[in-house]
C-alpha cells in the first residue's frame, strides 16, 4: 500500500494537486483496527496537556510532587552502578530477588503461600499489569463487570480484549443530609446480582478507590466474593493504593477471603507504593493457573521490564518486610504523612463552599460542585459535560486544575455524576497552599 501512495504523490505532484487526491487514497482504506474505535480521547493526555499549557498549580494528575524516600532511591543508584547484570535482561516475568520478596511479603498479608515463580508477574506499572490481565482472560462477548467510578483504563481495555463493560454505581447514601464520607457510597447488593449471567467472566474491583477513596469493608467484599464463587467469576482486584488508608479504614484483600484466592488477579504499583510513580514496576498475582495466561500476553508483548528498577523495588520490599508494622516503615509514615495533607485540603474546601467526600483511602478527594454558581460561557465547550467544563474553566481562569469525576464513568452512567470535581493530594504542602490561596482568592470574590 505504501507503494501505491508513493507512486500516487509522484502523479499527483505533478499535477499540482497532490493533498486532495492522496487524501483521498489513503482514506479508501481503514486504517485502524475495529478494536480501537471509540476510545481515542483520554482524560490523562487531555488535561495533562492543558495543565502544562496553563502553568498551572496542579490537583490533578495522581503522582507526587516529593521526592520518593531516600533509601529507595539509594537503592536505584546502587542498583544503576552495580555491574552489568543489572543492565542486561533479566527473567522475562520478573527479577527474581523481586518475585521472592513480594511472594514472601504478599504471602504473610494474604495468608496464603505465594510461589515467587508461578504465582506473580512483573509488569510496567499496574497498567500493565491490568492489559495483560483482560488481553489473558477476556473474550469476544464476554461481559466484565465494572463498578463505578472506576480508573479510566477499565473500560477501553476490556473493549480491546472484545469484551463488553457492564457497570454498577456506587451510590452516595444520603438518608438525613449529604454522603460525606467514601464510605457512604455503597453498591446495591441486588443490583450487582442482577448483572451476573452466564456471560460474566470477571469483575473489577479498585480499593482504596480513585477517585473517590472508599475502602471496601470486609462484609461489602464478602457480598462480591458470595456472587464470584456463585457464578464462577474471576475478580480483578486494584489495589495500588493498599497503603494508604485512614482514621481507621482497614484495607482487606479479596484474595484472602474464603475461596478467592484461586480466583482473584490482584494488582499493585511499586510507584503507588514507594512515591516513584516513573519507574512502572507494577504486578499482577494470583494463582498460577490463572497468572500463566497473563505471562503469555506479557511474553508476547512487552516481555521483560526494566532490571534496575525490579532491583530496587526489591530493596524497598526487603526493607518494608523487615520494619512491617513499626513507625519506620515506609508503607505507615506515607499514609500519616497524607492525612494531615488531606485534613488540610478537606478543611480548605469546605471553607470555600466546595463540600468535600472525605476519603477512607488512597490520595484523591473528590467535590461536590453543585451549589458552585460559575458563568461556563466558553462556547468551545459546551457540549461537554458540566465537570469538563468546569475543570477547563478552572485551569484557564484560575490557574488550578483538577480532574473532572464524570471521566470515572461509563457513558450511560456520565450524566449522573457531573457534579464532582477530584483533587490529588500527594502534594507538597506548598502546592496545596499555593492550590488554597487561589481558591480562597476566588471565594473572596464570589
Ligand atoms: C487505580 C489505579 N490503578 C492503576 C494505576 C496505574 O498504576 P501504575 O502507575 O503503577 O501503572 C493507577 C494510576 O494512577 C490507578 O490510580
Amino acid at each position: 500500500m505504501l507503494r501505491r501512495v508513493a507512486a500516487n504523490v509522484a502523479v499527483n505532484s505533478w499535477k499540482g494537486n497532490i493533498f486532495e487526491l492522496d487524501h483521498k487514497l489513503i482514506m479508501a482504506r481503514q486504517l485502524h483496527a475495529r478494536r480501537i474505535e471509540g476510545i481515542d480521547k483520554n482524560i490523562w493526555v487531555d488535561f495533562t496537556q492543558l495543565a502544562a499549557d496553563y502553568k498551572v498549580v496542579n490537583l490533578g494528575q495522581g503522582f507526587p510532587d516529593f521526592s520518593p524516600p531516600s533509601y529507595i532511591q539509594e537503592a536505584l543508584c546502587k542498583a544503576v552502578n552495580g555491574g552489568c547484570s543489572m543492565h542486561q535482561y533479566t527473567h522475562a516475568f520478573g527479577h527474581p530477588p523481586l518475585v521472592s520478596i513480594l511472594a514472601k511479603f504478599f504471602g504473610r498479608v494474604v495468608g496464603h503461600e505465594i510461589d515467587a515463580f508461578e504465582d506473580i508477574l512483573v509488569t510496567v506499572g499496574a497498567y500493565q499489569a491490568l492489559f495483560c490481565t483482560f488481553q489473558a482472560l477476556v473474550d469476544e462477548e464476554d461481559e466484565v463487570i465494572i463498578i463505578e467510578p472506576f480508573f479510566d483504563c477499565y473500560q477501553p481495555m476490556v473493549k480491546m480484549a472484545g469484551g463488553k463493560g457492564v457497570y454498577v454505581p456506587l451510590r452516595p447514601r444520603v438518608e438525613g443530609g449529604k454522603a460525606l464520607t467514601s464510605a457512604d457510597w455503597v453498591l446495591s447488593s441486588e443490583e450487582l446480582a442482577s448483572k451476573f449471567n452466564p456471560r460474566t467472566k470477571a469483575i473489577v474491583i479498585n480499593t482504596p478507590n480513585n477517585p473517590l477513596g472508599k475502602v471496601y469493608k470486609r462484609e461489602e467484599l464478602q457480598v462480591i466474593a458470595d456472587l464470584c464463587i456463585k457464578h464462577d467469576v474471576v475478580c480483578i482486584s486494584d489495589e495500588v493504593y493498599e497503603w494508604l488508608t485512614y482514621d481507621g479504614a482497614k484495607h482487606v484483600k479479596i484474595a484472602s477471603l474464603p475461596g478467592m484466592w484461586e480466583r482473584t488477579v490482584t494488582i499493585g504499583s511499586g510507584g503507588k507504593s514507594f512515591s516513584a510513580t516513573g519507574w512502572k514496576v507494577g504486578w499482577a498475582i494470583g494463582a498460577g493457573p490463572i497468572v500463566k495466561h497473563l505471562k503469555t500476553v506479557h511474553q508476547n508483548s512487552v516481555y521483560h521490564c526494566a532490571t534496575a528498577a525490579q532491583e530496587a523495588v526489591a530493596q524497598g520490599f526487603q526493607r518494608e518486610y523487615e520494619l512491617f508494622g513499626t513507625p519506620e516503615s515506609y508503607f505507615l509514615q506515607l499514609p500519616e504523612m497524607l492525612n494531615q495533607k488531606r485534613k488540610k485540603l478537606a478543611t480548605c474546601l469546605e471553607s470555600v463552599g466546595l463540600q468535600p467526600i472525605l476519603p477512607e483511602g488512597g490520595y484523591f478527594m473528590i467535590s461536590d460542585i453543585s451549589s458552585l454558581k460559575v458563568d461556563l460561557n466558553d462556547p468551545s465547550t459546551q457540549d461537554e459535560p458540566h465537570d469538563y467544563r468546569f475543570v477547563k474553566w478552572l485551569i484557564k481562569e484560575k490557574g488550578l486544575a483538577t480532574i473532572p469525576v464524570s471521566a470515572f464513568y461509563s457513558p450511560e452512567h456520565r450524566k449522573d455524576f457531573q457534579n464532582y470535581i477530584r483533587f490529588c493530594f500527594v502534594k507538597e504542602d506548598s502546592t496545596l497552599n499555593a492550590a488554597e490561596d487561589i481558591l480562597r482568592k476566588w471565594s473572596d470574590l464570589k
